[in-house]
């Protein structure tokens, strides 16, 4: 006890540690996690350790710290605003502790919270706040309530209302991902949050539309209606419209809008009205569908190369901007989108031109969602797989070695 109050009843305050000497006694992996946020709040750290991890070590390698590579001596707190004893030896973060209650300084002890002078709470950053919370020795508790906060905020479902937010404006062309509305970015959601008008596409993670505010209009890009425009065109002035009339206007497109995704088309037509537009890249089903289908599109050893190919027009289409005959010759990875209309055609086209017909081949259809779907056969019978399989768009076409990995683990799997 402590005038009358429990140890473990803290007063919750913001330090401001920049340029303040803050010493650190231990280099192991829970230096190693406090570290950064130190760093980041401008603390002059100084750390006294023997030893360190390899990343600590690379923070002193690179001036972000001062490294005293040696034991704890008295002395060392001298000057000092902000102490943390987070060496693996009890003795040594006691010995720590009571140097710094002597001269009056706050001391965290990594070891045994409730014996230190202070306690490092459970934070996390959204959109300009630090969130932090202490449950009186309960990390695991802390830090579950801080995930939950800052879900909620990220999520809007608790608004941080009267907040001084930067303001957003324009269009924020935001990267979805491949469709579980887990895989959006941080800044993604915090953007579609904010949102006035969303204009989403086909393949962006529509479930993440039902967390919007009754108020934000929400338009289906493929319902646009564009008369004698083109679909792009149509969606290009839906943008600018809205963004023009003061409207916050998140573009939610499926995966990254770079990849096959038109987003630049969509960043140039805004330049051209003078419309501000933040990109926010997102996780491409290029790389993120076959993850899912435990498929990883490079291994050591086994594929150092993977190329990203559009399937949209067949191979000898005077469209076509492929190489099929480059393609054929690689022996690394093909990953092919908007390719199941003609799968046969390019597993053909990749065989004469040299691929074996024995090549692993994945397709997978509606990668990351509920109704995810496999078909795994060699290059020469994917078509017939696939056809049987009732494989429709969207599908990912993964073609080579690493195709075949995943019956490595199968022993793994329930
Ligand atoms: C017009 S491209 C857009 C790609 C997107 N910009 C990206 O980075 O993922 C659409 C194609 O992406 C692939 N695709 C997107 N989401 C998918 C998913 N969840 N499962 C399988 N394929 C998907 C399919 O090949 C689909 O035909």
């Amino acid at each position: 006890m402590l005038n009358g109050m429990p140890q473990d009843q803290h007063y919750l305050a913001g330090l401001q540690l920049a340029g303040r000497r803050v010493v650190v006694v231990g280099g192991g992996t829970v230096a190693q996690r406090r570290l950064p946020r130190l760093l980041s709040a401008g603390a002059a750290v100084e750390l006294v350790a023997p030893h360190t991890t390899p990343s600590v070590q690379a923070l002193a390698d690179s001036g972000e710290l001062v490294w005293h590579p040696r034991l704890y001596r008295a002395g060392d707190l001298d000057g000092a605003w902000y102490v943390l004893a987070c060496t693996d030896d009890a003795s040594v973060n006691a010995a720590v502790c009571a140097d710094a209650e002597r001269a009056r300084i706050f001391c965290v002890r990594a070891d045994a919270g409730a014996r230190g002078t202070a306690v490092t709470p459970a934070t996390g950053y959204h959109d300009g706040l630090l969130v932090g919370v202490l449950s009186g020795g309960v990390p695991r508790r802390s830090a579950a309530v801080r995930d939950a906060v800052l879900d909620a905020l990220s999520s809007g479902s608790v608004s941080d209302v009267g907040a001084d937010k930067p303001t957003v404006e324009g269009v924020a062309l935001v990267g979805g991902g491949p469709g579980d509305p887990e895989l959006i970015t941080v800044r993604g959601r915090r953007l579609l949050a904010r949102a006035d008008v969303v204009v989403v596409d086909r393949l962006a993670p529509r479930e993440l539309l039902d967390e919007l505010a009754d108020h934000v209009e929400v338009i289906d890009a493929a319902k646009i209606p564009y008369g004698r425009a083109a679909a792009q065109e149509a969606i290009n002035s839906a943008l600018v419209e809205h963004a023009r009339a003061g409207r916050f206007v998140v573009r939610l497109k499926g995966g990254d809008p770079y990849l096959f995704g038109r987003g630049f088309e969509e960043v140039l037509a805004c330049a051209e009205a003078g419309v501000p537009v933040t990109v926010v890249p997102g996780v491409t089903s290029a790389f993120s569908v076959p993850a899912a289908a435990e498929v990883p599109v490079t291994h050591r050893g086994v594929a150092h190369e993977v190329v990203v190919v559009s399937g949209h027009v067949p191979p000898g289409d005077e469209r076509s901007l492929v190489d099929w005959e480059a393609l054929g010759r690689l022996r690394g990875t093909v990953v092919l989108l908007m390719g199941v209309e003609h799968i046969g055609l390019f597993a053909d086209t990749l065989i004469e031109a040299g691929r074996p017909g024995d090549t692993p081949v994945a397709v997978i259809q509606e990668g990351t969602l509920r109704t995810q779907r496999v078909v795994r056969a060699p290059l020469a019978d994917i078509a017939d797989a696939a056809a049987d399989a009732g494989i429709r768009p969207p599908a990912v076409t993964v073609i080579g070695p690493v195709a075949g990995l995943a019956e490595r683990t199968a022993a793994t799997r329930g």
